[in-house]
């Protein structure tokens, strides 16, 4: 089976090393294993072992009919996107960790796919090395989803976990994650939430079977998490994660809330010892209940085996198309305003009278320099917090299921 990478960098490397170094596990599935014919990059890279592979013309790629699986380990939109739909045009399957593609054109892509009896996964997507697409598509495929909990965010759980640990501030805690190369020179994707709200829509609309668009959703970084924050919820037996989360309401029909935001959770709670670069995303089934899953959401191996896993499962069923269900249609979460939470609201001491009048009757905990309230609608929430007509941090509690 000849297959071929598109971009050599970081993942697309790690595919080339995860097929060469477990060829022998490859082979039990794929007699003889799956060879690397071709890379596609504008570099060259005269140092690899790969480096005879290079090709900068994608004609030479998709003119060979002896390549049956293309991963696509470019990242962004553009080429990657016209890249993938020639791939797919000829029949060819693609298998991709690029979150950013796949929120965005999911649904057409895999069309593309179906109209070409080929297939286009993306496990590796979201959560790196964690089985998470598959367990929701096909394990879980019998239950009604009832929620998906998930630290999302290798960087960002860096972050919150030194400041959590070793009572960091958000600015030296960043600077590390930057010294260590897990969070970029400009770290905006991270700590502002978009990369786990790309995560978290594309998990909604498989979940939901519709387009969840990122743009639509609730996102909110950590960027205004004080070490005060973590003293203060601390104290308490809290941590605070950065979570992305869809839930769906009871009433049959009623749309999903989805978030990403920065989140209290108490002790005890399954997530609150996901640290460090780790993820952990909670499932809750109608039938199964709770299943946890925890691992490597990031970095070059752990993505690169779930692109391979996908790789082999293409070339299992090449000449047929493995169908994900995922419609265009645009499905509208809940506004944010309706979702309901308690809060932690940090105080200083001028202004705690104000908040007291503010909350009054809805103070669930007095905390010295902060509170927790009771679970309130958001909408109202914020509008208490403007009659208190004074400037506070919050941040939501994260609900029990
Ligand atoms: N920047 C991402 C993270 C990489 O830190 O989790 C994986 O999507």
């Amino acid at each position: 089976m000849q297959a071929a990478i598109f971009g050599f960098g970081t993942i697309g490397s790690g595919v080339a090393e995860v097929l060469t170094k477990n060829r022998e596990q490859i082979a039990r599935a794929i007699p003889g294993g799956i060879d690397v014919k071709y890379i596609l990059d504008i570099r060259d890279f005269p140092d690899s072992p790969f480096a005879d592979l290079i090709v900068h013309d994608i004609d030479i790629i998709l003119s060979d009919p002896e390549i049956k699986v293309i991963c696509e380990t470019m990242g962004g939109k553009e080429p990657a996107n016209t890249f993938t739909r020639r791939a797919l045009e000829k029949g060819i399957s693609v298998c991709t960790s690029n979150k950013e593609l796949v929120e965005a054109y999911g649904p057409s892509l895999l069309a593309e796919a179906a109209a070409h009896n080929c297939s286009y996964l993306f496990e590796a997507s979201v959560g790196g090395g964690i089985p998470l697409i598959s367990t929701l598509l096909h394990s879980f495929s019998q239950e009604k989803i009832m929620s998906v909990t998930g630290i999302l965010n290798g960087t960002t759980n860096y972050i919150l976990t030194k400041m959590q640990q070793e009572g960091s501030s958000y600015e030296d805690a960043l600077k590390e994650a930057q010294a260590l190369g897990y969070a970029e020179r400009d770290p905006k994707a991270d700590v502002e939430g978009h990369d786990a709200g790309r995560k978290i829509s594309i998990l909604s609309s498989l979940v939901c079977r519709k387009t969840v668009r990122f743009d639509d959703i609730c996102v909110e970084g950590i960027s205004g998490i004080s070490a005060e924050d973590f003293c203060l919820a601390g104290q308490k037996g809290y941590t605070i994660k950065l979570i992305g989360r869809t839930s769906f309401p009871e009433e049959e029909g009623a749309a999903p809330e989805v978030i990403t935001a920065p989140f209290l959770i108490p002790k005890g709670h399954p997530l609150y010892d996901v640290n460090d670069v780790f993820n952990g995303i909670l499932i809750t089934g109608n039938m199964v209940d709770r299943v946890m899953l925890y691992g490597r959401g990031a970095g070059k191996c752990p993505t690169a085996s779930a692109v391979v896993s996908d790789m082999i499962l293409a070339a299992e069923n090449a000449g047929k198309n493995l169908p994900v269900e995922w419609d265009p249609e645009v499905l509208s979460p809940a506004a944010p305003g309706d979702s309901c939470y308690a809060f932690y609201v940090r105080t200083a001491q001028d202004s705690e009278q104000a908040f007291r009048k503010a909350f009054e009757g809805c103070i669930a905990d007095q905390w010295d320099g902060a509170f927790l309230t009771e679970k309130m609608r958001e909408d109202d929430f914020k509008s208490r917090l403007e009659t208190a007509g004074e400037v506070a941090g919050w941040i939501r509690v994260l609900p029990e299921a």
